[in-house]
């Protein structure tokens, strides 16, 4: 019987728009997918959109539109993200289709059944922005996870019996291959020991969820509305057969892909909602790092995030996948830099297999008229071949190993490893030089020594395939062997190559870049977030182009340093009336303001189009930084920047007074 493979990434929230620390979570899981495809089981991956909770009804609300509008957008946006980047999903589940609500419900229905939900109230803390109940936390308190301040709740709630579950979640944690790495493992554990308390599960302060089965006017929380995606996508509480079965195939998941920050609910929560409901664990929870630009975790609310599309249009998905896996050591936190994706892509995959690919190919085509040749008998094979051999027999063993254990980096490090190999191999043997002689013995030595790289080629580019699938797909062609989707990586060894294979027409898969693309992608990311493109979250949030969150909407972060009076008094924050409001061309969120600062009239540029119409800006008394140093945004300088708070949407509001104030005051 066909094994079968069952891989889901977490689903998305859809608050804002995806960038690469998504796009890392998901083609990891592709690039396990499509491994275990070409090793013949029968896949299913899984991915989708998170789209209820209150964070999602505010953001919605801040951008005006309704939750569902919002929610519609964006999860398109990662769709639509997904396709550009080959990503190889089965399904896209969203929990605002029918068949998502109705699982949920009915699995609701079930641990209520069973005894393990019941009707309490819940008195305490609660974090919008990670959606979760802060044990223990005073008001004012900020939240352990994100460091925001937490918000009072005092509701009639559905309990969930997390309690019953410490020691039998202890048990399963026993097995080493539960949760990895190990000391993700080793926080669950102690968390888990020091004690579990019943969890709120519904929500009735506002309506964006799904509805408590015969209690409607509670709506089920969004953690355990999102969990039983996982279920509910391959046909949980479905009445149809297909579904069932469907279910009955694939459940237990084989691995279960999360970050770091949502191992707790991954890891706790979601077992003991299974045990609960007498359905099997999931075979494997691996949680990796975050991705971090210029030192701090890539996120929508720091503002510090890189989109995908950028480097999708400058280098390629390829280039993007290889990279994250290649240079993040899986399991830690890894730094993105252009700088660093440029390097890496020119050393290994422009001068690396794409250059032994057209080489190699090449000089096929050159010296044996595009037709692979046979390497001569072992008589007058030399230890340098057999050594090319050798090693690829062991990298196609070590990449597995590797692999299988997700340590992508060192299995790809092994893979280029051959690779670097045959490039040495090639420079030592000189084939070019070979091919200038026309005597028996140098022919002979010029076909082993083509066909030995060939090969090693063709095993790299197997091996290579799940994780740069549009490059070694084309090598694939371009060496005449066909469709690389249908190679069994379970019968991949040294000698497969047959003789006279005919190659295809060979073009360069990875042309070399230059600093211009670091510049191009540079100045893309730059031009996005000066038209406001990039969205922030409320808290803590990235201001728009020239819009200073002064008032943050509702929290600090905790860690924020205090600064001096002195340091304060730095800031020359005045009192200024727009005389003139226009839109920008070209520019959705950018309005070009002239404003009277008493001494003078100055142009100032901020990213706040989306949230006033500039005629309703004229004659409005706002707050300007003035001696803020000035920058050009679209070939326009702008000499200041105006104080508005940051709302959720990364929608601002202009700061402005109750009372009449001259044109010019300080603030202080
Ligand atoms: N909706 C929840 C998950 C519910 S699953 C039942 C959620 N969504 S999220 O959009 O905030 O994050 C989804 C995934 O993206 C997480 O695995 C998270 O770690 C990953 N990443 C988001 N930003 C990231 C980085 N900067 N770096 C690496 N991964 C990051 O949590």
């Amino acid at each position: 019987m066909t094994r079968k493979f069952y891989i889901t990434t977490p689903i998305y929230y859809v608050n804002a728009r995806p960038h690469i620390g998504h796009a890392y979570t998901t083609l990891a899981c592709d690039t396990i997918a499509r491994r275990q495809r070409m090793l013949g089981a029968e896949t299913f991956f899984l991915t989708g959109t998170d789209e209820h909770g209150q964070k999602i009804e505010r953001a919605a609300q801040a951008a005006g539109k309704t939750p569902q509008q919002y929610a519609d957008e964006i999860s398109a946006e990662f769709r639509n993200l997904w396709k550009r980047m080959g990503i190889s999903n089965d399904d896209f589940i969203r929990t605002t289709e029918d068949r998502h609500k109705k699982r949920v419900q009915e699995l609701f229905r079930q641990l209520r059944d069973n005894g393990y939900i019941y009707k309490g109230t819940y008195t305490g803390q609660y974090c919008v922005s990670d959606e979760l109940y802060v044990d223990g936390a005073a008001p004012g308190d900020p939240c352990p996870t994100c460091g925001r301040i937490t918000e009072t709740v005092q509701e009639e709630n559905y309990f969930f019996k997390l309690s019953a579950f410490q020691d039998k979640l202890l048990e399963l944690y026993k097995n080493p291959e539960f949760i990895r790495p190990e000391a993700r493992r080793n926080e669950v554990i102690a968390f888990v020991r020091s004690g579990l308390r019943d969890q709120s599960i519904s929500r009735s302060t506002f309506s964006w969820g799904i509805p408590v089965p015969d209690d409607p006017k509670h709506v089920i929380y969004v953690w355990f509305d999102a969990l039983a995606n996982y279920i509910t996508a391959i046909g949980y509480g479905s009445k149809h057969a297909g579904a069932q079965e469907a279910f009955k195939k694939f459940w237990p998941a084989d691995v279960q892909m999360i970050g770091k920050e949502i191992v707790r609910f991954h890891c706790v929560y979601w077992p003991a909602f299974l045990m609960a409901a007498g359905l099997a664990m999931p075979k494997t929870f691996v949680a990796h790092g975050w991705l971090l630009f210029e030192e701090s975790k890539m996120s929508k609310s720091r503002g510090n995030i890189v989109r995908t599309e950028t480097i999708l249009d400058v280098l390629g998905a390829d280039a993007l996948r290889y990279f994250l896996l290649r240079e993040v050591v899986f399991g830690q936190d890894g730094s993105f830099s252009f700088d660093a994706l440029v390097q890496r892509y020119n050393s290994d995959l422009a001068n690396g297999i794409g250059n032994l690919a057209s080489r190699t190919l090449t000089m096929i085509n050159r010296y044996f008229k595009g037709e692979v040749p046979y390497p001569s008998g072992a008589a007058s094979r030399t230890p340098g071949d057999d050594a090319i051999a050798t090693t690829a027999r062991k990298t196609i063993s070590e990449f597995g190993t590797f692999f299988d254990q997700f340590q992508f980096s060192r299995a790809l490090e092994t893979a280029w490893g051959l690779v670097a190999a045959v490039d040495k191999y090639i420079v030592e043997n000189e084939p070019w030089a070979l091919g200038e002689k026309q005597d028996e013995e140098s022919r002979a030595r010029l076909a082993t020594v083509l066909y030995t790289s060939a090969e090693a080629l063709r095993i790299a580019t197997a091996l290579a395939h799940p994780v740069i699938p549009e490059a070694t797909a084309k090598i694939w062609t371009q060496m005449g062997l066909g469709d690389i989707q249908t190679v069994d990586l379970n019968t991949l060894t040294w000698g497969q190559l047959q003789l006279g294979t005919r190659l295809g027409e060979i073009a360069p898969v990875f042309p070399r870049a230059d600093k211009s693309a670091i510049e191009r992608m540079q100045s893309m990311e730059e031009q996005q977030r000066d038209a406001g493109v990039v969205e922030a979250k409320p808290e803590a949030a990235a201001p728009p182009a020239n819009v200073a969150p002064v008032v943050q909407a509702t929290a600090t972060p905790v860690e924020a340093a205090k600064i001096s009076i002195d340091d304060f008094s730095k800031i020359e924050l005045r009192v200024g009336i727009v005389k003139v409001a226009e839109r920008v061309p070209k520019a959705d969120k950018l309005l070009r303001l002239e404003i009277d600062i008493g001494t003078e009239v100055r142009q100032v540029l901020a990213g706040i189009a989306e949230a006033y119409a500039p005629e309703t800006l004229l004659g409005r008394k706002v707050v300007i930084v003035a001696n803020l140093a000035p920058r050009k945004l679209r070939g326009m300088e702008s000499n200041g920047m105006i104080v508005a708070a940051s709302l959720e949407g990364g929608k601002p509001v202009l700061a402005g007074f109750l009372e009449d104030v001259p044109v010019g005051a300080r603030l202080k």
